[in-house]
């Protein structure tokens, strides 16, 4: 007999979701919005679910990070059965393993750029000196050092952005979830920020992101497709494009525009 890939998740895998279901609001206004979802994610891959308005991203990947459950379906992240687990356990699955970056960044507007990615650190019980130690290692590597003390409103899109993926790293989490990551940035900052991800891969992690745009997605190794709450198609892109070359090159087309 064949091992069940739920229960033994198999080597290659970071995730297996299997005839996941979802609605929201009752009677009337019911919405179906995941009809058996059927996902995986490869061990220390980018995979990309791509997918119109509404057709259940956002639902899924909240699954997958343990913040919603499901009403039907078996989930397992990392060898954990979420369809088995309930708060406590599963609040401390999401604060140990899994980082979520929001397309609204979720930055707390009150306090600072260090004390917001501190946040997770703190909650997990670090002292206040030793989080921002950590917190201003990460703002150093998405290239925020020097804007510590400010407040989140007087960053740009791409630069809060850059604060939220500190945040969602600060942890060091294995699984990385990004919902639109890159939504409400110009393209610029967008091929910037698909950068970090791509750098955050090279070291290992493995990432799930959700965008709405193919050109986002072409950064990516794997491709999901998402209709109408089902998984339609998954493929292994085999051009990824690399942000790191695109930067230069616009860096260099600039340079050269200014000179001529
Ligand atoms: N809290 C909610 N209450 C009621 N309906 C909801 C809720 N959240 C999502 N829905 C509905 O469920 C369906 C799937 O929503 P979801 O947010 O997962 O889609 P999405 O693919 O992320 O869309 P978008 O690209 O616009 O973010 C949609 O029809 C949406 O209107
Ligand atoms: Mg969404």
């Amino acid at each position: 007999m064949k091992p069940d890939p739920i229960n033994a998740l198999p080597s290659h895998l970071a995730l297996r979701t299997e005839g996941v279901q979802k609605s929201y609001g009752v009677g009337q206004s019911r919405t179906v919005a995941l009809k058996g979802a059927d996902f995986e994610a490869h061990l220390g891959e980018v995979t990309m679910i791509v997918g119109p308005s509404g057709c259940g991203k956002t639902t899924l990947l909240s699954i997958i990070a343990g913040t919603l459950t499901a009403e039907q379906g078996r989930i397992n992240v990392l060898g954990f059965p979420l369809h088995e687990m309930k708060h406590p356990k599963l609040t401390r699955f999401r604060a140990n393993h899994v980082g979520f970056i929001f397309q609204q960044f979720n930055l707390i507007p009150t306090i600072s750029v260090i004390e917001n990615v501190s946040v997770p650190l703190i909650i997990n019980g670090a002292k206040t000196k030793v989080a921002e130690a950590r917190a201003a290692e990460w703002l150093a590597k998405v290239g925020l050092a020097g804007r510590e003390r400010e407040r989140p409103m007087n960053l740009s899109g791409g630069q809060q952005q850059r604060v939220a993926i500190a945040r969602a790293l600060v942890r060091r989490p294995r699984m990385v979830l990004a919902d639109e990551p890159t939504g409400n940035l110009d393209t610029r900052t967008s091929i910037e920020i698909m950068g970090f991800f791509q750098e955050i891969n090279e070291q290992g992690n493995t990432i799930v992101m959700v965008t709405h745009e193919l050109d986002i997605a072409a950064y990516c190794k794997r491709i999901v497709v998402m209709r109408d709450g089902q998984i339609i198609s998954d493929t292994r892109n085999e051009h990824r494009r690399s942000a790191r070359q695109e930067i230069d090159a616009l860096n260099q087309a600039e340079l050269e525009a200014k000179l001529a």
